[in-house]
């Protein structure tokens, strides 16, 4: 577990599959996350199966402390490359009604406490797409820098998106405990 000032990171439990079928099948959630098929929950007990089996990959349910009470509100992730010392970062608040209220950057800032900390990462990338400016702020807030633009590479709503490669090297991060 790790632990901020309101928000937790603890492990993936079984229990919270039916959360991750009712996040994923939203279409104003997926569409910042590239999933264009229906979710069943055998689709989601399978991931969450070969998640937590996974040694390339690190996931984390994020929660919100509240007094002595605590609730999942989203998950989040590192895909590890060892070789480079790569972190490869996701996130996901799934609760919508904690969008823009500084959970997902308190989350990913415990994230990358983790990776830079924990796993002796090198650096850690993230991939955008141009019109999720929520999360475009708040990595900027994290001092992620702007690495690469694929330009009109994704189909979402009807258009084209260009996709923004970000990335923060272990010297550029500031550890905030
Ligand atoms: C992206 C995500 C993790 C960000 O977490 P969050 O808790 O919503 O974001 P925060 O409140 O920490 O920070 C968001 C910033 O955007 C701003 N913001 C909030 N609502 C906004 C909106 N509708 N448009 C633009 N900016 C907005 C906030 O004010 C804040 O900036 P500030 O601190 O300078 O004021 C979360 O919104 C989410 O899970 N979205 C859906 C899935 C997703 O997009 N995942 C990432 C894929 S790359």
């Amino acid at each position: 577990m790790i632990d901020g000032k309101n928000i937790r990171l603890g492990p993936l439990k079984k229990e919270y599959i039916p959360h991750y079928v009712k996040w994923f099948n939203d279409p104003s959630m997926v569409q910042y996350l590239g999933m264009i098929r229906p979710m069943t929950l055998e689709n989601e007990e399978q991931w969450y199966e070969n998640a937590i089996k996974n040694q390339n990959a690190v996931h984390f349910s994020i929660l919100l402390i509240d007094e002595d009470k605590k609730h999942l509100i989203g998950n989040c992730s590192v895909r590890i490359d060892w070789r480079n010392k790569l972190g490869h970062l996701g996130i996901t608040i799934g609760e919508k009604e904690y969008w823009g209220k500084g959970y997902g950057t308190g989350a990913i800032q415990l994230l990358l406490n983790y990776c830079f900390q924990t796993l002796n990462m090198h650096k850690v990338e993230l991939q955008v797409y141009d019109f999720n400016t929520r999360a475009i702020k708040s990595y900027k807030k994290l001092e992620f820098k702007e690495e690469g633009i694929l330009r009109k590479s994704h189909y979402v709503n009807g258009k084209y998106a260009d996709i923004i490669e970000m990335g923060l090297l272990k010297d550029e991060w500031k550890c905030i405990q």
